[in-house]
């Protein structure tokens, strides 16, 4: 048998081994589970069967045939690439300019304020890239001058401090991996209205990895009142007038003044240079530009905790302080915008967080809520962090629906859309962490659909 095969008048030859380089790698990686083994050990099989019979052979060299990116040497592989230089710090391929932050017109620029979602869809693992976290700011990001940043301690202490950057960064730091959600991610489908894509539904979430001092240490340095500090008030130095309550007991526990995300300093839209993380708690309570905490005996009730972020409910009151975002999970891929191209193996694949600890596990329908398999929850699976999961799934060409349901390791499940309403109503905007539900047209075409 010959290992050549005939293109446009070149003569070139197919290397001994070609087809099982890449596949014996795949098929030998660990942490594969069985049924994905099989799959790809099938499809190993079926290529080395087909190289072995000379009509088989034939049809490979048809294949090339048509397919002068395998067969040409491009330009980049006969000239001198460019200076690093060039790119110091480092940006995208042009290739990926699609992959944006994106505002939704109409819904949510109101003057300054705005919201710019991440593209969920196009992310890989669990770490957002700092440039395509989403942000959130109720009056615009400003680019702060870190030698003139100020931040204080006051209130309920026996020192009241003012710290400059450097202070700061001084002291001992951690770094840790969390999300952010804000409190009104997914809030149109309260309403039913069927935002087009993952982006848009549950695209004001983020995780990143933080760094900066715990707060425990500023406040402990302050000498706060341990008998009647049973609160404190962050507040931020943009214009509009960001304040928040938390209680001291979290205060305490794993809340860190950050200067840092994902190894570097924070982005502008982001808080630079300064910002509070408060794991597992709504975004609005990460103070960003953050200058100042005050020790109180009190909640502080201000004006985004008495008519931001409250819980309309039923019954017609408000519900206040519902910080914490409790379970959830959602399909990234396939998810509603995208396009099945053809029936055939698919790997489903999406995230899951929980504001109260581990995720446990994820499970995954295919049909619509009826019968449910378990996914692989991919390492790390941190508490207060995103968790990534991913399932197999052979389509077959006929029209479903898919959704994920994420149980964390308090025991809470992630309830679907009309088990929230039956205890929340219809008149909230926050805090929906309902099960989301995908459909899949004949035609392959995914949209957002909600099922009860
Ligand atoms: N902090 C200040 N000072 N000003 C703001 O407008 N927005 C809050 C919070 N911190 C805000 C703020 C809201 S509503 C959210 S959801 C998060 O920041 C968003 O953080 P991000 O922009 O880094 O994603």
């Amino acid at each position: 048998m010959t290992n050549e095969v005939r293109k446009t008048g070149r003569l070139i030859r197919a290397p001994e081994n070609f087809v099982d380089a890449g596949l014996a790698n795949e098929i030998t990686t660990k942490g594969l589970n069985e049924e994905r083994r099989g799959f790809l050990r099938k499809s190993f099989l079926a290529a080395s069967a087909a190289m072995a019979s000379g009509t088989a052979m034939a049809q490979a060299a048809a294949g090339f045939e048509g397919d002068p990116n395998i067969l040409n040497l491009p330009e980049h592989s006969k000239t001198l690439g460019q200076a690093v230089a060039t790119n110091a710090y480092g940006v995208p391929s042009k290739y990926e300019t699609n992959l944006l932050r994106r505002e939704s017109p109409g819904l949510t620029r109101v003057s300054a304020a705005s919201v710019s979602f991440a593209p969920l869809q196009g992310l890989f693992g669990i770490i957002t890239p700092s440039g395509l976290h989403f942000e959130r700011h109720h009056q615009g990001w400003h680019d702060i001058d870190p030698s003139k940043h100020r931040f204080m301690i006051n209130g309920l202490v026996k020192n009241p401090k003012v710290y400059t950057m450097d202070d700061l960064m001084r002291l001992p730091s951690v770094s840790r991996m969390h999300f952010i959600e804000c409190g009104a991610n997914t809030a149109m489908e309260w309403g039913n209205v069927a935002v087009p894509s993952v982006q848009y539904s549950h695209g004001m979430l983020s995780c990143s990895e933080f760094t900066g001092v715990p707060l425990s240490v500023l406040l402990e340095d302050c000498g706060y009142d341990k008998k009647n500090g049973k609160f404190i008030l962050a507040e931020g130095a943009d214009g509009s007038s960001m304040t928040r309550t938390i209680d001291i007991s979290r205060a305490m526990d794993d809340v860190i003044v950050a200067w840092g995300m994902n190894g570097e300093m924070l982005r502008p839209e982001n808080g630079y240079p300064l910002r509070l993380v408060v794991p597992g708690v709504q975004g609005v309570s990460w103070v960003k530009w953050l200058r100042r905490i005050e020790v109180g005996d009190m909640p502080y009730a201000t004006k985004d905790e008495a008519i931001h972020y409250v819980d309309a409910m039923p019954d017609g009151m408000l519900r206040q302080y519902t910080s914490i975002q409790e379970c959830k999970s959602v399909i990234t891929t396939p998810s509603a915008g995208q396009m099945l191209l053809d029936k055939g193996f698919y790997n489903i694949t999406g995230l899951a967080w929980s504001g109260r600890g581990k995720i446990k596990r994820v499970d995954v329908s295919v049909d619509g809520g009826r019968n449910w398999r378990t996914a692989r929850m991919e390492n790390p699976v941190l508490p207060k962090c995103l968790t990534r999961f991913n399932i197999d799934w052979t389509w077959d060409g006929s029209p479903t629906v898919i959704q994920s349901r994420a149980i964390d390791d308090t025991g809470y499940v992630q309830p679907k859309i009309n088990e929230l309403r039956a205890v929340r109503g219809t008149r909230s905007i926050y805090h929906n962490n309902a099960i989301q539900s995908w459909k899949i047209a004949e035609s392959g075409e995914v949209s957002n659909v909600q099922v009860y």
